[in-house]
């Protein structure tokens, strides 16, 4: 049932090159130039009249929604607002019927998540539902379902369901831009290609694991430690540290690049291990000198970034781990991989039950 693989969560982030494939398989025209997305009731028009954006989620799905709403800002420049479903469905909304909200679940049965769903609903919001379960109870409540195509996930650590919501994300990103018209053709054709070449890519990084399986083992004996980025790269970094968290028990707390020096660069001493991650170009200088902030006090600094920039990276940090290269928006679909084996691998040092951490639920069905 493991698919020759020890643990479920391992057969499933070897599963993400097919769940990209089965997500974007039937979504892209045969032309290469636009985005089908046959199965939604939203109109042309309506999303004409989109006012502003809402994601709605928790946890892990809660991140993806945090890469999901800089891809709408960027591609569709409309403002997107990003909050957990235990704050939102109490926080009094401001919606109104020009009001999107995404709601994003991997099981469909998350009760906040849920809850937050039917108050936008019965606040006048339509409401699109990111989900890989079709006949969930969010599924069924949400006016409109764009599905994850990841197939059953069994490890409680979710993996190919989160990179799944990316994938969804972009081309949800996309087709919002094509009729909205915020995107030339040619940069849809062309971000199409990029988001083609995301399923052999991860494969390329999959055959090379080990890596990061040696650096989990070496972060394995540490209690505490930080992973730090800017933009895109901070999202994933959320990710990566509550991955960390859940399955290694590991404490590590993500930072916004240039935020630590606002107080949490106290807790760098000699030694903390500290992640690094640097894919998004535009900022890239910026997040070096962060880097040099926590070398000056001590930390042992592993930089993720793109081939071309680990040579002058190396003469920052400590040690560096290549990922392909895409575009900037893409990046997270590539990033989070080898953060999910380091969480793996971590977990697998420490002796941990990878596939049934402590004190979590698969699918929380409680408030
Ligand atoms: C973490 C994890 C949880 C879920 C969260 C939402 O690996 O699995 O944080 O992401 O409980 O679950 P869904 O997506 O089913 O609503």
């Amino acid at each position: 049932e493991k698919g020759g693989f020890d643990h479920f969560m391992l057969k499933e982030i070897h599963e993400q090159p097919k769940a990209y494939r089965d997500t974007i398989r039937g979504r892209v025209h045969d032309n290469g130039r636009q985005i089908d997305l046959k199965e939604l009731n939203i109109t042309p028009v309506q999303i004409q009249n989109i006012r502003n954006v809402h994601i709605v989620a928790c946890g892990t799905a809660y991140h993806a929604g945090l890469v999901g709403a800089k891809v709408i800002e960027q591609l569709v420049r409309i403002p997107v607002a990003s909050d957990v479903a235990s704050e939102y469905r109490y926080s009094s909304p401001l919606i109104t019927p020009d009001t999107l909200v995404i709601v994003v679940s991997q099981s469909g049965e998350t009760a906040d998540t849920l809850a937050a769903l039917r108050e936008a609903k019965a606040k006048g919001a339509h409401v699109l539902a990111i989900t890989n379960v079709v006949g969930s109870s969010i599924a069924r409540d949400a006016d409109d379902v764009l599905v994850t195509l990841a197939g059953p996930e069994i490890a409680v650590a979710s993996t190919k369901a989160y990179s799944s919501q990316l994938i969804a994300f972009y081309l949800l990103g996309m087709y919002l831009a094509q009729v909205r018209a915020t995107q030339t053709e040619d940069d849809i054709a062309q971000m199409i290609m990029a988001l083609n070449a995301l399923p052999e890519q991860v494969e390329s990084m999959l055959e090379n694991s080990d890596a990061m399986k040696a650096y989990a083992e070496q972060i394995s004996h540490h209690e505490h430690l930080f992973f730090i980025g800017r933009g895109l790269d901070y999202a994933v970094a959320q990710e990566g540290s509550l991955k960390l968290k859940e399955i290694s028990y590991i404490h590590s707390e993500a930072y916004a690049a240039g935020e630590l020096k606002h107080g949490t660069l106290a807790l760098i001493e000699e030694g903390i291990p500290v992640i690094a991650l640097v894919t998004q170009e535009a900022v890239l200088e910026k997040t070096v000198s962060n880097i040099k902030e926590v070398k000056a006090r001590g930390a042992d600094v592993m930089a993720i970034s793109h081939e071309e920039h680990i040579a002058g990276l190396l003469k920052s940090v400590d040690q560096a781990f290549a990922i392909p290269k895409t575009l900037p928006l893409f990046t997270p679909a590539l990033s989070v991989v080898p953060l999910q084996l380091l969480s793996y691998y971590a977990s697998l040092a420490r002796g941990n039950d990878v596939d049934k951490p402590r004190n979590l639920a698969k699918s929380v069905t409680v408030e």
